[in-house]
């Protein structure tokens, strides 16, 4: 394996917070969230415990996938603010313990980006992957015509109007002469491109990037090696440049893609074949109700208990076996892409057990904007900037405006309702902020409890080991020898026959009992102990 500087310390503590720009909080009253807006909470963010944000794309786009078109990687949108604004907030960020990373969108740009219209001029330019016409007229499958004076057609990533940059190809074959290989004039440039972002910002105090379809890279590369050797590459001259940075994958395979580079990965739902399934599995159709047919394998917090932890326990220890000490799994609660936890009848009763469970585990714990007060997946959204991926697929509803109070637009924005980027939760107990700093009993101050005890005591942190004594109903593991964590996310009571000799001391418990050689979860239970020893 090829030595990588060790990650920079920070990052073994690091409880990442994602927050999508748009939604969070709304400082000049055009409905659209921003970087004064962000500014203005970081203290909610100190107060839970938080340190490390990523934010979605913020750069200039024209905004038909949120953003994950970018047609200018060096400024910011004026939307959410200028350059200098985003400056200013990493620094107050950095005076509350918080670092900040961006979202590097390496994969493609939008078909606007001036490398796109240039190269959609001009057929000498490689840094897309064109094909010339078919004898027939015809284009390769896949290929979407060319918009401009160049003949042809190019490759996309993933919408029509996201052109794939040219990394080259793992595999060449004279009849598709589109097929170049990494070392190719295009690659070479789009790789000194990536350097050159990500110098950019790291310049301004950014802290590393959130890195969207890093697994994208080459094409033809079933095993990924040609993709890796390019990570392998940039984390080189991060390692040289900016050692102080990390980089974290949208890839879902940490066996992969640590090796290949990268700090951390995320353990997602569309990763290995039981990735993120302890979280939540199933993906929410655009009525909101779970489409079951979408991943047909049990997921562990199945309220009813149809589930097992046994498939994640699986996984996790075969990625994090492979990981090792050369970088870390980090386990988001949802993201932009897929649904909330709170994402359908009852689940809110599931949340503190999630919390209870992806808080003590040995992860680089990510929490989703709203997660932690228990915000719902909103069903039913109509399409907002590429959010509707198909019938059954609406990302819209897990991206509506965060709620801090009961003020209008719950604090979210000063704007006329109507104007919002995206509507409100309607639901007329939504949670709020401001409610739940007011209850010591709530979500909030359980979630913010939770990071504290992480924070204080290392063998709940990502570094601390971890015997799973049952991967079944109730999930119960020991954590640095020390403490015990019982969770139980189904409805029903269970229990579990564990002798402990001493009555051990209960740290966060709910619904669960010690009695004799018998530990007893009550439904949607979690309890986490230190045994003392
Ligand atoms: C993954 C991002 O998370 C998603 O929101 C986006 O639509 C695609 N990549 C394309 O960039
Ligand atoms: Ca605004």
């Amino acid at each position: 394996m090829t030595s990588f500087r060790p990650a920079p310390r920070w990052l073994a503590d690091a409880v990442f917070y994602q927050i999508y720009p748009q939604s969070f909080a709304d400082s000049n009253g055009d409905g659209i969230g921003d970087f004064d807006g962000i500014a203005e909470r970081l203290d909610h963010l100190a107060w839970l415990g938080v340190n490390t944000v990523w934010l979605n794309p913020c750069f200039v786009s024209p905004f038909r996938d949120a953003g994950y078109d970018v047609s200018d990687y060096l400024n910011v949108a004026p939307r959410y603010g200028s350059n200098d604004d985003l400056a200013k907030l990493v620094d107050e960020a950095r005076t509350h313990g918080i670092r900040v990373l961006l979202d590097l969108v390496a994969g493609h740009t939008s078909d606007q980006h001036p490398w796109f219209t240039a190269s959609a001029n001009d057929p000498a330019d490689d840094r897309y992957i064109w094909a010339a016409e078919g004898p027939d007229g015809s284009r390769p499958d896949g290929f979407v015509d060319s918009p401009g004076a160049r003949p042809g057609a190019y490759l996309p990533n993933f919408f029509a109007f996201q052109p794939a940059l040219n990394f080259g190809y793992a595999q060449e074959n004279p009849a598709e002469p589109w097929r170049q290989p990494i070392g190719a004039e295009g690659p070479r440039a789009n790789r000194a491109a990536l350097r050159a972002v990500m110098d950019h910002w790291l310049g301004l105090g950014l802290s590393g990037f959130r890195v969207d379809m890093a697994a994208s890279l080459v094409k033809d590369d079933p095993d990924k090696t040609e993709t890796a050797r390019i990570w392998t590459e940039l984390r080189h001259w991060l390692d040289d440049t900016h050692p102080d940075a990390v980089l974290l994958s949208e890839w879902g395979e940490p066996e992969v893609s640590v090796p290949a580079g990268f700090h951390t990965d995320f353990f997602l739902q569309f990763g290995g074949p039981t990735d993120g399934r302890a979280l939540r599995s199933l993906w929410s159709n655009t009525e909101g109700t779970v489409n079951e047919s979408w991943d047909p394998l049990d997921c562990f917090f199945d309220p009813s208990g149809k589930g097992t932890p046994g498939l994640f326990v699986d996984a996790w220890q075969q990625a994090s076996a492979a990981v090792a000490d050369s970088g870390f799994v980090s386990l988001p609660t949802a993201n932009h892409d897929f649904s909330r936890l709170n994402c359908g009848p009852r689940t809110a009763e599931q949340l503190p057990a999630a919390f209870a469970f992806q808080l003590t585990w040995p992860t680089l714990p990510a929490i989703y904007y709203g997660d932690e007060i228990g915000m719902r997946y909103v069903p039913g959204l109509p399409d907002k900037e590429g959010s509707v991926l198909g019938p059954r697929y609406n990302r819209a509803g897990s991206r509506t405006p965060m709620q801090w109070d009961d003020g209008p637009n719950a604090g979210f924005s000063t704007a006329p309702a109507d104007r919002l980027y995206l509507p409100l939760d309607p639901a007329p107990d939504r949670p709020t902020v401001a409610a739940q700093r007011a209850d010591e009993t709530s979500l909030l101050h359980f979630v913010r409890r939770l990071i504290a005890l992480r924070t204080a005591t290392p063998e709940l942190g990502s570094g601390g080991s971890v015997e799973v004594l049952h991967a079944g109903y109730p999930f119960v593991y020991v954590r640095g020898g020390r403490y015990l964590v019982v969770v139980n996310p189904r409805r029903n009571a269970v229990s579990y026959a564990y002798g402990i000799a001493a009555e051990p001391r209960p740290l966060e418990v709910s619904g669960v009992h010690v009695d004799g050689g018998t530990l007893t979860a009550e439904g949607f239970a979690y309890g986490i102990f230190d045994l003392g020893r």
